[in-house]
């Protein structure tokens, strides 16, 4: 076999091995490139004698069209192997059953801070946000707590660097702190969002919900506190009526202050709220201390009002009727579907929820 055979095999069967068209592509500029094979062998023609340069040329020409042939075939086998297996990949079996569709479920905190800012935005209050994690000034002393208050020790904070400065909120009451320093009053506004205590049983949680409200204007009195919050748990609990009492309290960001309790029976196992004789106690609140007002840049002489905290899951567990705190924040899929709210069936208006 002479050396220009040899190669044309050569060349066959590194073809035949061939499993990508890119490589296809070079051994076909190895062969017919400008300085390829096929142009390298016609070259040496002009060194041979007149009847050696026929045969030659001749087997060149025959080789050339022999592999232009497989090289072609090849591209074509190559082309079709990779669209048939797209479309193996690709294939769409129009026979199999559908997947399993699962609409998710609103938590009945997420439900309930929006029914909470629906019926505060009614009476013209705004949503404020304060962040999670606060500085002391905000979350202590700009609310009027004195260094050595027990109300340090009583919330039981989660500090988060050795000097004390920065916590995680105990209350949501820094975003009073947070909106008054940021502009000007009047302000009407309340402040949803989690709070954070270090506590555990069946009705504390370490992380656990709050509302704020503030309302600060030249003449706000105690008289529209009690409004205010009487319009609230009546929206709220859905009743006409509600037997509600404020008892003297103290807390340092507001003098005076209250809590407030809500008259409930247990009928049937079930709690009626707004009647009977039991009280239950679901919010703190009172005028805002001039200190604090003094402390968020506030004259006191010309603007006074009120600050109330209400605990969101507490009021959640009463109204859905759920027991046990702890539950909220287990992320247990089943208990969600449960209580969870249906997110395509919440009612335009916040009344007559369905579940
Ligand atoms: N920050 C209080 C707490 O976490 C709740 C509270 C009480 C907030 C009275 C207020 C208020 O704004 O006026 O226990």
């Amino acid at each position: 076999m002479s050396d220009f055979e040899k190669k044309v095999l050569e060349f066959k069967n590194k073809l035949d091995q061939i499993k990508d068209n890119k490589l296809v592509e070079t051994i076909r500029v190895e062969i017919f490139g400008k300085n390829g094979f096929i142009n390298q062998e016609f070259k040496k023609i002009g060194t041979l004698s007149a009847d050696e340069k026929k045969i030659f040329a001749s087997s060149i020409n025959k080789a050339k069209q022999e592999l232009q042939d497989i090289i072609r075939s090849k591209e074509n086998e190559l082309i079709n192997k990779e669209l048939n297996e797209k479309l193996e990949k690709e294939k769409i079996d129009v026979t199999l059953p559908e997947k399993e569709f699962k609409i998710g479920k609103i938590h009945p905190v997420s439900q309930v801070i929006d029914e909470i800012s629906c019926i505060f935005s009614e009476i013209g209050f705004s949503v404020e946000e304060g962040p999670d994690v606060e500085n002391d000034y905000n979350n202590f002393t700009a609310l009027n707590t004195p260094e050595n208050h027990p109300a340090k020790d009583m919330h039981d904070t989660f500090y988060l660097d050795k000097n004390m400065k920065t916590l995680l909120r105990t209350h949501t009451s820094p975003v009073q702190v947070r909106t008054m320093l940021k502009g000007k009053p009047p302000f009407k506004i309340i402040a949803p969002g989690r709070t954070y205590r270090s506590d555990s049983d069946q009705t504390h949680t370490p992380m656990f919900h709050q509302l704020e409200g503030l309302h600060i204007d030249k003449e706000i009195n105690m008289g529209h506190l009690k409004g205010c919050l009487n319009y609230f748990i009546k929206e709220f609990f859905e009743v006409k009526k509600i037997k509600m009492r404020f008892r003297p309290s103290h807390f340092p960001f507001t003098e005076p202050s209250a809590e407030v309790d809500i008259g409930y029976r247990i009928e049937n196992n079930k709690i009626i709220i707004g009647e009977g004789d039991k009280w239950l106690e679901i919010l703190g609140c009172g005028m805002v201390h001039p200190n604090v007002l003094k402390n968020c840049k506030v004259d006191s002489k010309i603007y006074q009002g009120f600050a109330f905290g209400i605990g969101i899951d507490r009021l959640a567990m009463l109204k859905y009727g759920i027991n046990d705190l702890r539950s909220f924040f287990e992320c247990d899929y089943r208990w969600l579907n449960y209580y969870g709210f249906d997110p395509l069936d919440v009612p335009t208006n916040y009344r007559g929820l369905s579940r």
